[in-house]
């Protein structure tokens, strides 16, 4: 019944109208509100992009700090809360154990999850914003079996996210300012990208007016596959395939083109960029700046150049219009910093989270919305009767 247009992976489909976020797929331009990532990513820092996501506009001075003093308040978690990490395995993936964490959430603040109320999407806002990565350093400590550190609000978010995961109780932790900086950027250039798979699933969530932590937590989900933010995991195994097998890159890429078992060059190819992802071009960048800061070596990151290289004069790949993407070289600096591949796409997550706030409120605060539930083409058996019993 009705008039019913297929498109599978909504890939002409648009389900809202939003005022966030610009991309123009083939020219590779990436705005927030506005302004270019390029600028965003070299001036502002990852509390005042927030802002900027969330609110609509720059954040004045006044407004920075208050934002700023805020979230420190915040950071804290519940001890409750706290014990729920050591109920999970040791070797939880780090992604499952932030959604748990963030689902959990819902039940410590019951007072004040009413999508329809002001304070209680601002309270819930702050308390994200201050927890998520907090949560995060405790499932990358559970993982490694040490015990958790209390946030120290005399520091910056970014520092406070690093000394949480590589400090530990014996002794001072010591901000590495290079690390702190890159680390800044890479957040920055993650925080938002319109309707990507779980923003749009936390819009989807949250029009059914379920509270933004389980919205929330449902996005962390999405992002976890390997075809979106676990890609970033998928690109470090990939290439230590390469590195460990031996093959060489010309035959890795062989097998790709060929399709055997569906593999894929991890860190390629966009549902949007059909050029060359402009946030994949400043993390190149970085890419060579922060190792060569940090000291490191990484035959990884020339591993990563060649396939590259090859791939892009490669007739594939240029009539599929496949390019790097902003996973394909985040692994190899996250893992110079000292953070386990596990722990990669958790810090998509931190990035994603202005994002996905940012969305959740627009789509809230729209009157135009309304719960989202899609059509189907209906292939199935025509009516029949049960069999007689
Ligand atoms: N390696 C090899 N072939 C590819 C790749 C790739 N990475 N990506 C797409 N193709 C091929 C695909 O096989 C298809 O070929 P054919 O026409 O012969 O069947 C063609 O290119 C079109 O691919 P598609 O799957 O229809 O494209 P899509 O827009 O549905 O998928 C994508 C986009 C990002 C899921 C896909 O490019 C991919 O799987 N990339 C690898 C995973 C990845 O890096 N994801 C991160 C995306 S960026 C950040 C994020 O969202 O987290």
């Amino acid at each position: 019944t009705g008039y019913t247009t297929l498109d599978y992976g909504f890939v002409n489909t648009a389900a809202t109208k939003s005022a966030i976020t610009y991309i123009d797929g083939d020219q590779g331009i990436l705005r927030y509100r506005g302004y270019p990532i390029e600028q965003v990513a070299t001036s502002l820092s990852y509390l005042e992009t927030a802002w900027l996501l969330i609110y609509g506009e720059l954040p004045t001075a006044t407004e920075l700090s208050d934002f700023d003093e805020r979230i420190r308040r915040h950071t804290l978690l519940h001890e409750d809360l706290k014990r729920f990490f050591d109920a999970l395995p040791h070797n939880a993936h780090p992604m499952s154990v932030l959604s748990s964490g963030v689902s959990a959430l819902s039940t410590y603040y019951q007072d004040s999850l009413n999508p329809h109320s002001p304070e209680d999407v601002e309270i819930s806002t702050i308390r994200l914003l201050a927890k998520l990565p907090v949560m995060a350093a405790y499932a990358h400590k559970k993982s490694l079996g040490q015990a958790f550190l209390y946030p120290d609000n005399s520091l910056s978010f970014v520092d406070n996210f690093l000394r949480l995961n590589f400090g530990n109780l014996a002794e001072p932790y010591e901000i590495n300012p290079v690390l702190s900086k890159a680390l800044e950027r890479l957040l920055i250039l993650h925080e938002d990208h319109e309707q990507n798979a779980s923003t749009s699933t936390v819009r989807l969530v949250g029009s059914t007016e379920a509270n933004m932590f389980a919205s929330i937590s449902a996005g962390i989900n999405a992002l976890f596959g390997p075809l979106h933010g676990g890609a970033n995991e998928a690109v470090l195994t990939m290439l230590a395939q390469i590195r460990d097998s031996g093959e060489g890159v010309a035959k890795f890429v062989e097998r790709v083109k060929n399709k055997e078992a569906g593999i894929r060059l991890m860190g390629f190819g966009h549902r949007v960029y059909k050029n060359y992802d402009p946030r994949a071009k400043l993390v190149k960048e970085s890419a060579d700046e922060v190792l060569a800061a940090l000291g490191v070596q990484d035959p990884l990151l020339d591993i990563a150049k060649e396939l590259e290289e090859v791939a892009l004069n490669d007739e594939y790949f240029v009539s599929r219009r496949l390019y790097p993407n902003v996973d394909f070289y985040t692994g190899v600096i996250y893992k110079a910093m000292g953070f386990p591949t596990r722990m990669f796409t958790v810090l998509f997550a931190i990035g994603r989270l202005p994002g996905w706030i940012a969305h959740w409120r627009e789509m809230s605060s729209d009157p135009q919305t309304k719960i989202g539930r899609p059509q189907q083409l209906y292939l199935g058996s025509a009516a029949r009767d049960l069999p007689p019993r």
